[in-house]
């Protein structure tokens, strides 16, 4: 259990809410005045259903340690016996308020919309695919309401969406060195890059790949196709005509399985490797049966040695009866360095405050590392871990942050 839940006190709610609580800036008309609205988006359902549904698993074992070890207090006034009133140390209560952006932006930016103006959110967590959580960005720098995004890895994200909006999650300028470094290190000098051209996690992934492979002596050519397709033969062909010494398929699991599995012949023995849009429970079925050799990059790995990453697995496996991925390791973090920031903040029901709390996040001990966020982009620095696709994912080596 990280460290920093040990430091929460632990307050006797029921005791103080029964002397009356009078006052407090999270006044939401339960009488408490002491719920912290927490708006979640992710994609609970749609293609990207797995990615939703690992993220609020996670969230939900973060929920259980956190009331397991006292939520954060904050302070209120409230009547003693004698009618006078004195100020007491309330644990919060928090309320995750779950919207399902359905798989796509344009849900994403209508849910960010009803949590900001129909919920009175007080922070945003969400969402997982870049592009989605450009939509709620948007609207968190407008409504000057802070979101944290536990996944999206694009890394122009903070620096459009301002001081509001943070992750945690490393980014790909980081990421897509780490792949370059990787197939350069397996001896793979000539890449074919396969890009989703709809996506900006995939265009900017692929870029950042180029640029370092590309320094490091490398040469690359590019094909594209798009989001709705299902049909990869033309792109599957061009790849093939190719030659290349590996292929980097820098989109999401949904279709990039798919290709995969339809280029059994055509890409026979080619290594491949992937970003972290690969790492979804369901990639090794949609892959089925090729012999390629496929490695990908995330930010954890379920049978990694450390022991705080297999205690959580061990967790998660007895609860939800499947091995977590890279998603439920962020889910349960970003609930923690918000937690963090709410302990840290004298009125986490404010939203410039908590924002401000966020913003100064130093050194929580996640699943997935540790995450500072007081730097310009409000992005930690953290390692990634390369998983082997064999029989599920399979951890092969971790890169360290930075290197
Ligand atoms: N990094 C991806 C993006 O930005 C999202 C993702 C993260 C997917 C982690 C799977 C696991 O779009």
């Amino acid at each position: 259990m990280p460290n920093l839940l040990r430091r929460w006190s632990t307050v006797v709610s029921i005791l103080v809410l029964a002397l009356g609580v009078c006052s407090c800036g999270g006044d939401d008309g339960d009488g408490g005045g002491t719920t912290l609205r927490v708006g979640v988006i992710l994609p609970m359902t749609g293609a990207q259903a797995t990615y939703g549904e690992e993220s609020w698993n996670g969230m939900q074992l973060a929920l259980e340690d956190l009331e397991k070890a006292g939520l954060p207090t904050v302070k209120v006034q409230v009547k003693g016996d004698d009618g006078k009133m004195v100020e007491k140390d309330v644990p919060i209560s928090l309320n995750l308020i779950l919207r399902d952006e359905k798989s796509t932006k344009q849900e994403a930016g209508t849910q960010a919309k009803a949590l900001i103006e129909g919920e009175s959110a007080h922070v945003l967590l969400g969402s997982v695919a870049s592009s989605h959580t450009k939509m709620i960005f948007q609207d968190a720098r407008e409504s000057e309401v802070p979101c944290i995004s536990p996944a999206s890895t694009n890394d122009t994200l903070t620096i459009d969406g301002g001081p509001y909006t943070s992750r945690i999650c490393f980014k790909d300028g980081f990421q897509g060195a780490v792949l370059a470094r990787f197939a350069l290190s397996q001896g793979w000098k000539k890449a074919a890059v396969v890009v989703d051209k709809g996506q900006d996690y995939s265009v900017g992934l692929g870029n950042n790949f180029e640029k370092v492979f590309k320094q490091a002596g490398g040469t690359v050519t590019f094909h594209y196709y798009v989001t709705e397709d299902s049909d990869f033969a033309n792109v599957i062909q061009q790849v093939a005509n190719d030659e290349p010494a590996v292929i980097f398929c820098s989109g999401y699991y949904t279709q990039v399985g798919p290709m995969i599995k339809q280029a059994k012949e055509k890409w026979a023995g080619k290594p491949i490797i992937g970003g972290d849009g690969l790492d979804s429970p369901d990639f090794f079925d949609l892959v089925g049966d090729v012999s390629n050799d496929i490695y990908l990059s995330s930010h954890f790995a379920a049978d990694a040695p450390e022991p705080e990453v297999q205690a959580f697995a061990k967790r998660y496996k007895d609860k939800f009866g499947k091995s977590p991925g890279a998603m439920a390791a962020l889910g349960y973090d970003v609930l923690f360095v918000l937690m963090d920031a709410v302990k840290r903040c004298d009125d986490p029901f404010n939203h410039a405050k908590l924002a401000k709390a966020i913003r100064e996040t130093k050194g929580v001990k996640g699943i997935t590392g540790t995450i500072t966020l007081d730097n310009e982009e409000r992005t930690p620095v953290k390692d990634a871990v390369i998983v082997k696709v064999e029989a599920g994912l399979k951890f092969h080596k971790k890169i360290k942050a930075g290197a």
